[in-house]
């Protein structure tokens, strides 16, 4: 007897440690809700073990990775479930997103849910604030349409939303910045986004990664140069524009690619970015000379300002961070060559892409010299279509002030004969002034090619 109880005791131990029961159950009507919702997502592969028999709180209803359920208790508080890497077709006619939200409600303790790549279709439901605990939201690739709903506005502890690869259109809301005080990641990148980016965002007091590319998204960015986590900025692919944007200094990454940015680059606020990694500002409008000193930001190691306009003479000399791996200066009006540290052969290796420019590599890839000194003269001075011309920087300026003496005058003559025609007609009193109004915006927008072919015979 006295030799059997500690053995008796260990062997209770055991099972206690072993048995499935060491976690707590989940409550039975959670175990209902999820099978729900397993019903209502049509029984995708990531869930097809999921049984009224599975124990979700031990684990049971885990397949890494595209299926997990997490509990603190007895009580639901993560539910991750991802399709397929390319994503699912949508979900039959009878699915309906608003039954989803509403079963999903009756997990009032979830935190975390990311229902991706699912073939979820229909307008995001503005009950989703039912789901008053949620923290992380991920619904990428799926099919949302219909603007963001405000309700959305009410989910006080949402740290991350993530409906990248949707086709959720509208504006960005304005109460985005400020009704969410938690908000520290926000990515819709691939939507329908349009409009402008709300100046609110500027004040989001938690936004450290702010991911709106491949929208439609026009004008300038809000000023965030108070956003003091911001890290990461990526608006590739809009139609953003043309100020080069306000940014706090700790930013690591900031890509404005593919959209219609012009000017020239900041390079003084840029040399103060010393954290910053990744810096794309290809296919742009940029112009003016580029910075050399953005090749020595201690933390740059991917930069891009390919396919814009910059200028200027690079030289041997010019000093390169340790961290670069990559430059690609293709498709500007550089001249000069490409700095010693950034040739093969230098320390780190660093890639460097450079053709279509015009440095002395004698490799083919340049251009010859004079057509980036007569592109570099032509930008900002001479008109798009005027742009093959050869025109020397003084032939230019004198151009510009004729031009811009013969605009006044012609405004101003044009005007004069508009009085004229309007007060002759003033005894008829037939003409709805629309009409006038059109007669003007078709006669002066008929002036600019006049003025410029006079423009073209005194630059001659
Ligand atoms: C939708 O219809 C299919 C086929 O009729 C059925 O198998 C499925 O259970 C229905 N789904 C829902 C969520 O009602
Ligand atoms: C959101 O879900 C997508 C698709 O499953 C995944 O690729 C992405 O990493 C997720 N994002 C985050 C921040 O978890
Ligand atoms: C953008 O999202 C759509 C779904 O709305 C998807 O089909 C497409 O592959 C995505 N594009 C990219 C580049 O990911
Ligand atoms: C993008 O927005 C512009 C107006 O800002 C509109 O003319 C254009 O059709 C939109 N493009 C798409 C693809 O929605």
């Amino acid at each position: 007897m006295a030799a059997a109880g500690p053995g008796c005791l260990l062997g209770l131990v055991f099972l206690a440690v072993l048995l499935p029961g060491g976690a707590p159950l989940l409550q039975a009507s959670q175990t209902w809700t999820l099978l729900k919702v397993q019903h209502l997502l049509g029984r995708p592969p990531a869930l097809r073990h999921w049984r009224r028999t599975t124990d979700f709180c031990g684990g049971g209803g885990t397949v890494a990775p595209s299926a997990s359920v997490v509990c603190y208790g007895d009580t639901v508080t993560q539910l991750h479930v991802e399709g397929a890497a390319q994503g699912a077709p949508p979900l039959p006619l009878n699915f309906s997103l608003g039954a989803l939200v509403t079963t999903l409600s009756r997990l009032p303790d979830l935190r975390v849910l990311t229902l991706s790549g699912l073939g979820l279709w229909g307008p995001l439901p503005g009950k989703l604030e039912r789901l008053a605990g949620l923290e992380i939201v991920n619904m990428s690739r799926n099919y949302l349409y219909g603007p963001i709903p405000r309700g959305l506005s009410r989910l006080q502890g949402l740290q991350t939303l993530i409906l990248d690869d949707n086709m959720i259109g509208g504006e960005v809301p304005g109460w985005v910045g400020t009704a969410l005080p938690a908000l520290a990641v926000l990515s819709l990148r691939n939507n329908s986004l349009a409009g402008a980016v709300p100046e609110s965002l500027g004040r989001a007091p938690s936004l450290r990664s702010l991911v709106l590319a491949s929208n439609n998204l026009s004008g300038n960015l809000p000023d965030m140069r108070g956003l003091a986590s911001l890290q990461v900025l990526d608006v590739g692919g809009n139609s953003l524009g043309p100020a080069f944007p306000r940014l706090g200094r700790k930013v690591a990454s900031v890509v404005l690619s593919r959209n219609k940015f012009t000017g020239g680059l900041p390079a003084a606020e840029l040399s103060s970015f010393y954290l910053l990694e990744h810096l794309d500002v290809s296919l742009n409008r940029f112009v003016g000379p580029f910075p050399p000193a953005l090749l020595s930001l201690p933390s740059l190691q991917y930069l891009s300002i390919a396919g814009n306009r910059f200028t200027g003479a690079l030289s041997d000399k010019v000093p390169c961070g340790d961290n670069l791996r990559l430059v690609d200066l293709s498709s500007n009006l550089l001249m000069g060559s490409v700095p010693a540290c950034l040739r093969p052969g230098g320390k780190p290796a660093t890639v460097v892409l450079s053709s279509e420019n015009c440095l002395d590599r004698g490799d083919g890839s340049q251009h010859p010299s004079p057509f980036c000194q007569n592109q570099a003269l032509a930008v900002g001075i001479v008109p798009r279509h005027n742009e093959k011309k050869k025109v020397s920087r003084h032939a230019g300026f004198i151009a510009g002030i004729v031009m811009a003496v013969l605009v006044a005058v012609s405004l101003v003559g044009a005007m004069a004969f508009f009085a004229v025609k309007k007060m002759t007609m003033e005894g008829a009193k037939t003409r709805p002034s629309a009409t006038l109004m059109e007669d003007h915006t078709s006669t002066s927008s008929a002036y600019p090619s006049k003025l410029f072919a006079d423009a073209r015979m005194i630059d001659l």
